[in-house]
């Protein structure tokens, strides 16, 4: 990165002393206005919705919304009654509305344009959970600035990405857009995110703010349905779930988006532990809290407000300063201040957290956006060739009897049979606003440009979902007729993403069936596997020869898959999520607690027989457990030294090993560093990462890879509640995933 990242977390004293020049000139009404953002068209009812993404799933093409303008916008937004709009890429609307803020508005503030870009523009990359698995924040801080170069050519300013929300639920279908289930994972992707989006040397001459989301426990809705109640202790929000936040906010994020949930009765629109006590008392950052989507007019559903203006009063009154569409502080707000019930030094504060970003963002400056450079910018050669690597480090490779990948380039006979073989749509996943089937490269795409001299053989069989396209004869006609099967299967992108839990995580509709009758054949099968989630897959994964984890992996995926199927690129992927073996062992997550009567071990007898924390009727452990990843090569861990046996609190634990590349093929190897803290003041979780890097080693390479874990990172939220290093022994592993490794120990004094 040639150019520090911008930071929006900090006063400027320039930007500092030009709010307080343009605060006093506005009225209350205008002020107000800055604490609205609209979505700027009509918005189809819910039927029409539905029907269009029907059209849309079936057209391969994104949905035909054709806005119509949202009627009086302009005149609202000539009057200061607009400070923000929501989802607007178009970008001769974006400098439309924009020149009527800035030049026939009464005091000229720019409207700030916020869109959700979750993984890329229209580069489309993996999705997050995806990219996640490549365990490379350099690379994706790369790919979030593709992301950012894209959409500001666009006029979007403010991106509501990354959503760093801790997810251990496969069943809530917004696990795809985090980054998986580890606190210092998803800390780590979380500062290259914001680094990415708010690059300081965009070619489009313009800044971006990034904006996480959702605060705070969203991903710890009971049931894994989304929306759902979410009953957190104190404890685990801090260990578990804001520490991706705080990551955030250090890399310079100046502004975040609260959540639906409630957090133990307490919805996050309004909860002061979290939106005062936390952010401003203890971390005293000066960024702006943004609602979400209705969330303030959901008050009333949750039944905490009994209107809407007593929904806007109360959100006032515990910090949040944006109302994302709910229109509460629009109706409401001036009434509120008039009547007495809200300071007005609440509504100032707020709109002093819009204008210093707006300021920062350089938009009383630039207020529009070049729209010569906007097509030059998206898709660019250079950025679909970084798409095509964040896909390839993404996909995980957890299967491969006998050495059955890579295929051979030719000579041997291909079937590519499955429902998500020849999709182009579904590569796109959740949350694409502006990407387009055209652009993407399906798997059949991927192996014509790849294979030489033979066109696979191809056959549909049956459809992702429902009975219809049943064909079980073609393909098995197909699979008797090669010698190897491509067998691509997995959910639709609209299986996954917001509102999108489901109680059943195996394959839907006949894809099974299918899968059994090819099975039968006796062909070997390859599963590329696309999904927006861990699925519950225990049965096709016995099937396969080999099984390839490709989630929804944007729009160079087809050619990714075939690169790795043919060998040209060897996997390096590990999960960043658990995959169960059953719906019923969720939720399940590595860094769980021990518990009293652990499921390893003797156990605690009573009544005759061992009595421990475990199932009758399926084992405790995932499927494919997180961190785990295979490569055509293989690697051996040796040496392990704790070279600061003993540490203070304030001193730094190193610790290294010897890794060898011990195949016959150069390979890339993420390398994980966990720990355990013993004896604690309170329990602590069997394993814990604090540390990662991937690795490239040639045939025969070996490397010493040393960790500097500082002693600061080995703390827990104590008995009083106070995040603490506490003193003791841990355990300390060196390894290829979380169930291994080299082992030793080292104290903490
Ligand atoms: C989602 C947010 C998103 C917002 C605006 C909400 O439904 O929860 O993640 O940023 O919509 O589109």
């Amino acid at each position: 990165m040639p150019n520090d990242p911008v930071r929006f977390d900090q006063l400027d004293p320039a930007i500092e002393a030009r709010v307080n020049k343009l605060l006093p000139q506005m009225t209350l009404a205008e002020k107000v206005g800055q604490l609205v953002q609209i979505v700027p068209f009509q918005m189809p009812n819910p039927d029409e919705f539905a029907k269009l993404l029907q059209q849309a799933h079936a057209s391969g093409q994104p949905p035909k919304l054709d806005p119509q303008p949202r009627p009086g916008i302009e005149q609202q937004i000539r009057a200061g009654q607009v400070g923000s709009l929501l989802n607007l890429t178009d970008l001769e609307l974006v400098n439309r509305y924009q020149r009527i803020a800035v030049e026939e508005s009464r005091l000229g503030i720019p409207l700030i344009v916020g869109a959700d870009v979750i993984h890329g523009f229209r580069t489309v990359f993996p999705i997050p959970l995806a990219e996640a698995c490549t365990w490379d924040p350099a690379l994706l801080e790369r790919a979030s600035r593709v992301a950012a170069e894209e959409a500001s050519a666009h006029g979007v300013d403010w991106i509501f990405a990354p959503m760093v929300d801790i997810a251990r639920d496969p069943r809530w279908g917004r696990i795809a857009e985090g980054a998986g289930e580890d606190v210092f994972l998803g800390a780590a992707l979380a500062r290259a995110r914001v680094r990415g989006f708010q690059a300081g040397d965009l070619q489009s001459g313009r800044r971006v703010a990034a904006c996480p989301k959702h605060y705070v426990g969203y991903g710890a809705a009971e049931a894994g349905r989304d929306y759902n109640t979410v009953d957190l202790s104190e404890r685990s929000l801090r260990e578990v779930h804001l520490p991706p936040f705080k990551a955030a906010f250090d890399a310079g994020a100046g502004s975040v988006m609260s959540a639906f949930n409630e957090i133990g009765g307490v919805p996050a629109t309004v909860n002061h532990l979290t939106l005062r006590t936390i952010l401003r008392d203890e971390w005293q950052w000066p960024g702006l809290v943004l609602s979400d989507y209705e969330a303030v007019l959901e008050l009333v559903n949750h039944g905490v407000a009994a209107d809407l203006a007593d929904a806007a009063r109360l959100s006032m009154l515990a910090g949040l300063d944006m109302d994302m569409v709910s229109d509460a502080y629009a109706q409401h707000l001036t009434t509120l201040v008039d009547a007495g019930a809200v300071p007005e030094a609440l509504v100032d504060a707020a709109v002093r957290g819009v204008l210093r970003l707006k300021l920062a963002l350089g938009l009383f400056e630039h207020p529009y956006a070049d729209a010569a450079l906007a097509d030059q910018l998206i898709l660019r050669e250079d950025s679909r060739a970084l798409a095509l690597q964040v896909a390839q480090e993404s996909m995980i490779l957890v299967k491969n009897a006998g050495g059955l990948l890579p295929l051979a380039s030719s000579g041997q006979r291909i079937a590519l049979i499955g429902p998500l073989a020849d999709s182009r749509q579904d590569l796109l996943g959740t949350w694409v606003l502006s990407g387009r089937a055209e652009d993407v490269e399906s798997v059949r795409d991927g192996l014509r440009a790849v294979l030489v001299g033979q066109e696979p053989t191809y056959v549909q069989g049956c459809a992702v979902k429902g009975d219809d396209g049943l064909d079980l004869p073609a393909a098995v006609a197909a699979a008797q007729a090669a010698d190897v099967v491509v067998l691509v299967v997995g959910e639709s992108a609209d299986m996954s993403g917001e509102a999108r839990s489901r109680t059943q995580l195996g394959l839907p509709g006949r894809q099974q069936e299918l899968i059994d009758a090819v099975a039968s054949t006796g062909t070997p099968i390859v599963v590329v596997l696309l999904s927006g989630r861990p699925l519950v897959v225990a049965r096709l994964a016995e099937q396969a020869g080999a099984l390839l984890v490709a989630w929804h992996g944007g729009i160079r995926a087809g050619r990714a898959v075939a690169d790795i199927l043919l060998g040209a690129v060897n996997p390096s992927g590990k999960l960043t999520a658990s995959w169960p073996r059953t719906e019923g062992q969720i939720p399940l997550y590595y860094a769980h607690k021990n518990t009293g009567r652990p499921w390893e071990g003797a156990g605690t007898t009573q009544f005759g027989e061992p009595f421990k924390s475990r199932y009758i009727d399926a084992p405790n452990d995932p499927l494919f457990p997180f961190g785990y990843g295979l490569s055509y090569t293989t690697f051996g861990y040796r040496d392990l030294r704790v070279e600061t046996p003993i540490i203070g609190n304030d001193g730094t634990l190193i610790v290294s090993a010897v890794v060898q590349n011990s195949g016959a093929r150069a390979g890339a190897e993420v390398v994980q560093l966990y720990v355990r803290d013993l004896v604690g003041s309170v329990t602590r979780p069997v394993k814990e990462l604090k540390g990662f890097q991937r690795i490239m080693l040639q045939p025969g390479e070996q490397r010493t890879v040393r960790f500097d874990v500082p002693a600061s990172e080995l703390g827990c939220i104590s008995l009083d509640m106070r995040y603490t290093v506490e003193p003791g022994t841990f355990k300390v592993w060196v390894g290829p995933d979380s169930t291994g490794g080299l082992e030793g120990h080292f104290e903490v004094r």
